[in-house]
């Protein structure tokens, strides 16, 4: 096993009726941003639910944060803690809403060029230098609620870039799996499939001996391909939806990572999609995770076998079982509603590739993955092969 350190202060709180807790959770006498999406939190309750519970702070609302959040919509949030002088940042929404407010936390002290937090990928490590901020999430899929990294969107160069650091964990989160009821069925979808291709990133590489690790992450994958199909159709089966949720969370709140190899490649390429064609997330993974495996197959052969076996219940020799594992996923993606090709999502896609790795290179990013043997080549197969 590698070596590893484990480090999470999320104070998770899960669970009906919580959000009321969160007047103890936020000092008293701080002044808050409630920063929120586009406008679920008025349909289903839950922004009466948060600034009820709020009534004896100070708050100042930010609405607006778009899915696949726009660096230019984060700095209107960034002025106006910079001009009222907040001292909390209260996110309520999903994946979007929280890594924006990562951003925003990020970006309210940094002297400079705020893109560069993006652009030069500068880490986050000391909590004087953020604004504390806690959640509501309202979506389960990206881990956001508990981990310490995010994505955001320069509009302007449609670029879709990480940030994170230890100083970027929420102070607490608030995950009501009663909450899901509302979701639209695409993104009950959405978060399935992304939460399922986490723990894959940090599974399907080769075989090491981090035996523990390998049966938390089966044990994730498991639970989603039970609960996944009914779970979109019955999201207020309380039972479905509190694992469903804790899936999502347990899925990249970075246990499973510990002391183990991790690919990542599927995300890298995957943002890509979502920048030039606005794909969901998700369904970038359903696109591009399945043709990876196929690839880099003499890669992760072995560990397809192992993910055959023990997650599909198959047998037979090596390649026949990773195989089938690779064609059992796709399976599993088409009942979760992802339509696995480029082309079944968007338009005028020739150039595709040819994009993908041009702006690779120019980042300098030559290889990735678990050996970093997914070269720019792998990769314009790769996206080649999901046209
Ligand atoms: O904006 P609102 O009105 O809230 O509507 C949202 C949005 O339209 C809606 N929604 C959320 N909760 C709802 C709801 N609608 C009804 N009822 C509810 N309870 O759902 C839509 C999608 O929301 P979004 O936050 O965009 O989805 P998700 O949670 O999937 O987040 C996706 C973003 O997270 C990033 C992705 O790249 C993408 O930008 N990721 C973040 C990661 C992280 N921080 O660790 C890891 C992931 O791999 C991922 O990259
Ligand atoms: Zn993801």
């Amino acid at each position: 096993m590698n070596n590893f350190e484990l480090y999470n202060p999320v104070n998770y709180i899960f669970g009906k009726d919580q959000i009321q807790k969160l007047s103890e959770l936020i000092p008293a006498n701080a002044k808050v941003l409630l920063a929120y999406g586009v406008g679920s939190i008025f349909k289903n309750g839950v922004h009466n639910q948060v600034t009820n519970a709020l009534n004896k702070h100070q708050v100042i609302e930010f609405g607006g944060i778009e899915p696949n959040p726009h660096f230019e919509t984060l700095m209107k949030a960034v002025q106006i803690i910079r001009e009222q002088k907040i001292d909390f940042i209260l996110a309520v929404g999903g994946g979007s809403v929280i890594d924006g407010v990562k951003f925003i936390s990020a970006a309210v002290h940094f002297e400079g060029d705020e893109a560069d937090i993006l652009r030069k990928r500068i880490l986050f490590k000391e909590g004087a230098n953020v604004v504390p901020f806690g959640t509501v999430l309202t979506l389960p899929a990206t881990g956001s609620e508990m981990n310490s990294g995010a994505v955001v969107t320069i509009a302007a160069t449609q670029e879709k870039l990480t940030l994170g650091g230890s100083a970027l964990f929420p102070k607490f989160s608030i995950v009501d799996p009663t909450v899901i009821t509302s979701l639209p069925k695409r993104q009950l979808q959405n978060g399935v499939v992304d939460a399922f291709t986490h723990v894959m990133e940090q599974y399907l590489t080769y075989p090491h001996d981090a035996m523990l690790q390998d049966r938390f992450a089966e044990s994730i994958l498991k639970t989603l391909i039970e609960i996944g199909p009914s779970v979109v159709e019955n999201p207020s089966d309380y039972k479905l939806a509190s694992n469903f949720v804790w899936c999502a969370t347990m899925a990249l709140n970075g246990l499973i990572q510990k002391g183990v190899p991790s690919d990542w490649a599927t995300h890298m390429i995957g943002h890509e999609l979502t920048a030039l064609y606005n794909i969901d997330h998700a369904r970038t993974l359903a696109i591009i995770g399945p043709n990876l495996y196929k690839v880099m197959f003499e890669t992760k052969k072995e560990k397809l076998a192992q993910y055959g076996h023990r997650v599909w219940n198959l047998s037979g020799n090596v390649e026949d079982v990773a195989n089938d594992a690779i064609d059992k996923t796709i399976n599993f993606f088409n009942i979760m509603g992802m339509k696995t090709r480029i082309s079944e999502n968007a338009e005028n896609i020739e150039k595709t590739a040819d994009f993908i790795v041009n702006r690779f290179e120019e980042r300098g990013w030559k290889a990735m993955g678990e050996k970093q043997n997914i070269t720019l080549e792998k990769v314009r197969e790769i996206v080649e092969m999901s046209y």
